[in-house]
């Protein structure tokens, strides 16, 4: 087996000069052809060999499963019959580059990348997937962290704050509660509300509650910011101010004017007392006491 394939990657190698060899002498096409025919140095052709064979350690070089593209056209079910695709990404129409990849891909997570924000933005498959490399999932990068945040350099600032669901540290990820495929819910979450999205993990915070708390019942991040905030746990300001977004009546009001203050304020948080944000359960739990 391992003499077959060792064969046959010498031959696909030689067809990928000729092909390449074929674009160089023809002046349409020769501005994409890759470097390497040009007297290529010593050690390019190594790598090149060396990329190759990192291909056959994929879940795509499986020849005995008749779904890869190994048991389907090998090399070129991906680069085309010219073995053109690939090698010149910047002058490859996008839409050209995924259709290999969503020829087999395009049920299950991928059901609705078409009109996602992700696709309507020009995002190739291989913004985020690298096809010759050993990685889980095939992704450009060691982290989802690394591979998101090329583009979204705003969530990297996010997750460095005191305050930060532990992506960083490795226990939950983006796809946690992304699919950067594209989903029918808000933001590419992948439950169709935020509050479904974060009861996934937060089954307590689900309720029904005898005393709800509206802005809980309506979207979390009336309250928290989902990555990474200074004002723990997460929140988007720390209480009193919080709470003064919302509540100008009585004693909170009087927090916020800095009028003459009344006790239930002074030194305190409002959820010294409201210790019960989220909604409480206790029979004497109104006004969110208990
Ligand atoms: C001929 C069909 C076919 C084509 C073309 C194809 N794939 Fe796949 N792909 C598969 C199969 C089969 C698997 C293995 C799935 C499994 O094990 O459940 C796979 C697995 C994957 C995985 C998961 C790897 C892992 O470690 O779990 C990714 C990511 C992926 N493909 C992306 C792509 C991208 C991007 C392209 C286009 C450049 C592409 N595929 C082209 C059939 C294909
Ligand atoms: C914005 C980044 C991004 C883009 C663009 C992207 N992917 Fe992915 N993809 C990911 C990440 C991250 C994972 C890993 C998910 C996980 O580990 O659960 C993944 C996982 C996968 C998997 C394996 C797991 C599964 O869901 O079956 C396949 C197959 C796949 N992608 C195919 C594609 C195809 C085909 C395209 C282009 C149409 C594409 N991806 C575009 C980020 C991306
Ligand atoms: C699943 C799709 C897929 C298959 C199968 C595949 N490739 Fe690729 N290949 C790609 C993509 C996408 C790239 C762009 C870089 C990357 O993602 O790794 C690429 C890049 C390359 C490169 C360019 C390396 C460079 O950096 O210039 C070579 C050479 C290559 N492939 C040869 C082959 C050969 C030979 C085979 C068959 C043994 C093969 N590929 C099979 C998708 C594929
Ligand atoms: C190549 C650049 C690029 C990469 C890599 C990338 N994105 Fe994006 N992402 C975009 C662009 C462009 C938009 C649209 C921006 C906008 O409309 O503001 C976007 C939008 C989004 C949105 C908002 C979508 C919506 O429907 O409102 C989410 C969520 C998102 N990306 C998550 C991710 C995740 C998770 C990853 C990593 C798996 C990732 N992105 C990787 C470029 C990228
Ligand atoms: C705990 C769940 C969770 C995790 C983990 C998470 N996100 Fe989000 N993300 C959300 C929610 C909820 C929103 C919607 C926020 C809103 O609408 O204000 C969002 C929004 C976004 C947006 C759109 C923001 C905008 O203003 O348009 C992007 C981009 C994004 N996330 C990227 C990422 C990336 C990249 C990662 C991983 C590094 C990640 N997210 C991890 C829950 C999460
Ligand atoms: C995939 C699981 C997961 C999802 C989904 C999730 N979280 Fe979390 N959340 C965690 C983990 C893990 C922690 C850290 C717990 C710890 O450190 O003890 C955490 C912690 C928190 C904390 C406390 C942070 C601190 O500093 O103590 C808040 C607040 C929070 N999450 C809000 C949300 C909100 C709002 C959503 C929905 C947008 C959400 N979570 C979705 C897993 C999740
Ligand atoms: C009205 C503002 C507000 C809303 C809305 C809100 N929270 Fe909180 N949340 C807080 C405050 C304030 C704290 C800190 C409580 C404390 O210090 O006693 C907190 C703490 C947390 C914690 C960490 C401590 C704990 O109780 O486990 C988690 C997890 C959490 N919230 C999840 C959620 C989820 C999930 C939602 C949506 C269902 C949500 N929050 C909606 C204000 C809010
Ligand atoms: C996004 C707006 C918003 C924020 C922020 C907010 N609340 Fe509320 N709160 C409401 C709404 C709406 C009601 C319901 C008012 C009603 O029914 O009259 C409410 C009701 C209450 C009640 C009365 C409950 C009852 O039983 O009548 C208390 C106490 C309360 N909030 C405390 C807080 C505290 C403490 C904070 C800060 C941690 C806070 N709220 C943050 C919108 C908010
Ligand atoms: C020392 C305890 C204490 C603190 C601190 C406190 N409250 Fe209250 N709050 C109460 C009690 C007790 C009630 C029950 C009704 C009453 O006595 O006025 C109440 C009632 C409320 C109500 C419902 C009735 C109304 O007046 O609208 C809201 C809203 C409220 N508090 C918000 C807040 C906010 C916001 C803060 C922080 C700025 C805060 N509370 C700080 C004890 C406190």
């Amino acid at each position: 087996m391992h003499l077959v394939v060792k064969n046959f990657m010498g031959f696909m190698f030689a067809l990928l000069l000729c092909a390449t060899a074929s674009w160089a002498a023809d002046p349409e096409r020769g501005a994409r052809v890759p470097d390497m025919v040009h007297s290529p140095p010593p050690d390019r052709t190594e790598y090149i060999d060396e990329h190759i064979q990192r291909m056959f350690r994929t879940p795509h070089a499986v020849l005995g499963d008749g779904r890869t593209p190994f048991s389907n056209g090998m090399c070129v079910r991906c680069h085309g019959p010219d073995m053109d695709m690939f090698f010149d990404p910047a002058s490859t129409p996008v839409e050209r580059m995924n259709q290999p990849c969503l020829s087999c891909h395009e049920e299950g997570a991928r059901r609705h990348w078409r009109g996602s924000r992700h696709e309507a933005s020009g995002l190739a498959c291989v913004n985020c997937h690298e096809l010759h490399n050993e990685r889980k999932r095939l992704l450009k990068a060691d982290t989802q962290m690394e591979v998101c945040t090329t583009c979204h350099k705003e969530r990297r600032t996010d997750f460095l704050k005191p305050s930060h669901h532990p992506v960083p540290e490795g226990l939950i990820n983006c796809t946690d509660c992304h699919n950067p495929h594209g989903t029918t819910g808000p933001r590419k979450l992948f439950a169709t509300t935020v509050n479904e999205t974060c009861y996934t993990c937060h089954a307590e915070k689900r309720g029904p509650f005898l005393w709800e708390h509206h802005p809980a019942r309506d979207e979390c991040i009336n309250c928290h910011d989902p990555h990474g905030s200074l004002h723990r746990p997460l929140l988007l300001a720390r209480p009193p101010l919080l709470c003064q977004q919302c509540h100008l009546g009585s004693h909170s009001q009087q927090a916020l004017t800095g009028g003459v203050t009344d006790f239930r304020i002074q030194g305190q948080s409002c959820v010294n007392c409201h210790s019960q944000v989220h909604g409480s359960n206790h029979p004497r739990g109104n006004f969110l006491q208990r």
